[in-house]
């Protein structure tokens, strides 16, 4: 068990805190910011009045905090109570992105314990179990070395709160979890045909359609962006298409994730620092089989198929090279001059691919494309590119609703011209000396391949990973992308 089994409890405090019930390990009582100090939030004087404990001495003595995450200790001795020991825990101003920060927190402090009792997020009861999972995840590690405590066992929120909303945020963040565990994955292990085989068993858990395409396959169907990335490495590409089709959809939705299991920057070699993060390189994939997932467990109503280009960067006798022009899907010709660009290579087939071939209302891909991303915007942001203003608005609001911001930049078509070329329909880099703006340009040359179609493109370089275990976040792979999608998602008929 990876995260806490979390149920609401019947019944109300006083009971739950009463004689007879299995003994609660941790109470957790929510303390929220008001004009006039801390507020006690749902149940927390409640609770502190059935303990016999004196809500002001302990402000007094304790002075809590109710920043978000924050968790006291109330000084006191139970005597003829089922509860070892009681925590206020701060929740900021009580809305759901401040209950999610809170119960990260709260399931990272209380590792190794059996049962918490909380009223915690009881009009966040979503959000609140998002956090709980999220901050119950470890990634997975091998070796003799002492592995972490295991997470709480079971956690019951007492304040009737509904067990779907908390079955939606543990399927939510569950997601995130699967997303987390592909990018952890060393690429020793993790090549195109693990991670199609990953998705295969992702689909068949939920009823998703599944196929996969070989590279005899790719080169029969002029797949040339995927054939050309994948052509140095000894396990050859991979395109997956993952299908989720309910009765009655309104729109058909294609997520497309850059699926680059371990990205050297071919014969154009990243520095050696540069490339020790590359095996999250499949970030883009992996957030869009874990969103497919749970499309399927949460009854999304519109129909989402999933395109996963999978190819190994690699270097080698048999690797593209700059220089070469290669064929993408449908017939453009692409002047190759940096080999490290290959994300866009793999996404410009399969987005071409399902312009030509799926016809989707909307498309969005996800990529780990760009360090201009990453530079511009930091750990905290992905980048967004679209053309589509309301698009664009419903992909932030899901953003901010799932705590996975977005920001936009813009799709500059000044910036265009700057990918000529001599020798093919266009160059995937800039040729022109200082045009800068890497992730736009990015950016502009997948715009090539989307036809007339509504599109978003999100450069997740910066969020997917991090380098500290901070809020919901660990440290490395960190899945961003799936909640948002699916907040998203949810929105749609
Ligand atoms: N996978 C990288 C982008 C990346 C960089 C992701 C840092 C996460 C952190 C991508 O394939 C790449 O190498 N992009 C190049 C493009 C350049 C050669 C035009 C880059 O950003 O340097
Ligand atoms: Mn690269
Ligand atoms: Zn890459």
């Amino acid at each position: 068990m990876r995260a806490p089994r979390i149920r609401p409890l019947s019944g109300d405090l006083t009971s739950a805190l009463g004689a007879g019930g299995p003994r609660i390990d941790v109470l957790a009582l929510p303390l929220q910011s008001g004009d006039e100090g801390p507020q006690p939030g749902l149940g927390t004087s409640e609770a502190l009045s059935v303990l016999g404990i004196d809500l002001a001495q302990v402000m007094a003595l304790d002075s809590p905090s109710t920043q978000a995450g924050d968790c006291t200790r109330v000084a006191w001795s139970p005597s003829g109570h089922l509860v070892d020991r009681v925590l206020l825990v701060g929740v900021g101003d009580g809305s759901p992105a401040a209950v999610r920060t809170a119960a990260a927190a709260l399931a990272r402090g209380q590792r190794g314990r059996d049962r918490l009792v909380t009223t915690l997020g009881s009009r966040a009861a979503t959000a609140l179990a998002e956090g709980l999972v999220l901050g119950s995840y470890s990634p997975p590690r091998s070796g003799l070395g002492a592995a972490p405590p295991p997470p709480l066992k079971r956690v019951d929120v007492v304040g009737g709160v509904d067990a779907a909303d908390l079955a939606r945020g543990v399927a939510a963040a569950e997601a995130t979890v699967l997303a987390r565990d592909l990018a952890i994955t060393p690429s020793s292990t993790k090549g195109p045909a693990w991670l199609a085989g990953r998705a295969r068993r992702a689909a068949a858990e939920v009823g998703l359609r599944y196929h996969v395409r070989d590279q005899r396959d790719l080169a029969a169907e002029g797949f040339g962006g995927l054939l050309a990335v994948g052509a140095g490495a000894s396990r050859p590409p991979r395109l997956v298409e993952l299908e989720y089709a309910p009765a009655a959809a309104g729109v058909h939705v294609v997520l497309v994730g850059k699926g680059i299991t371990f990205d050297t920057g071919g014969i154009s070699l990243k520095p050696r620092d540069a490339m020790v993060a590359m095996k999250t390189d499949m970030s883009g994939a992996a957030v869009v089989i874990a969103t497919l997932r749970a499309c399927a467990l949460l009854g999304v109503r519109a129909r989402v198929t999933g395109l996963l280009p999978l190819a190994e960067n690699a270097i080698g006798a048999s690797s593209y090279r700059p220089g070469d022009v290669i064929t993408q899907y449908g017939g453009t010709t692409v002047e190759v001059r940096n080999t490290d660009a290959e994300g866009r290579l793999v996404l410009a087939d399969a987005l071409a691919y399902a312009d030509a071939r799926l016809d989707p209302d909307i498309l969005v891909d996800v990529a780990t494309l760009t360090g201009a991303a990453s530079q511009a915007l930091g750990r905290g942001h992905a980048a967004l590119f679209t053309d589509d203003d309301p698009l664009a608005l419903a992909l932030t609001e899901a953003g901010l609703a799932s705590g996975e911001p977005l920001w936009r930049l813009p799709l500059a078509q000044d910036y265009r011209d700057a990918l000529a070329s001599d020798h093919a329909d266009l160059c995937h880099i800039a040729t022109v000396p200082g045009v800068g703006a890497g992730a736009i340009t990015a950016a502009l040359f997948l715009q090539e391949f989307v036809g007339r179609r509504r599109w978003a493109h999100l450069d997740i370089a910066g969020p997917a990973r991090s380098e500290r275990e901070h809020d919901v976040t660990n440290k490395g792979g960190t899945g961003f992308g799936a909640r948002l999608l699916l907040s998203w998602l949810q929105t749609l008929p």
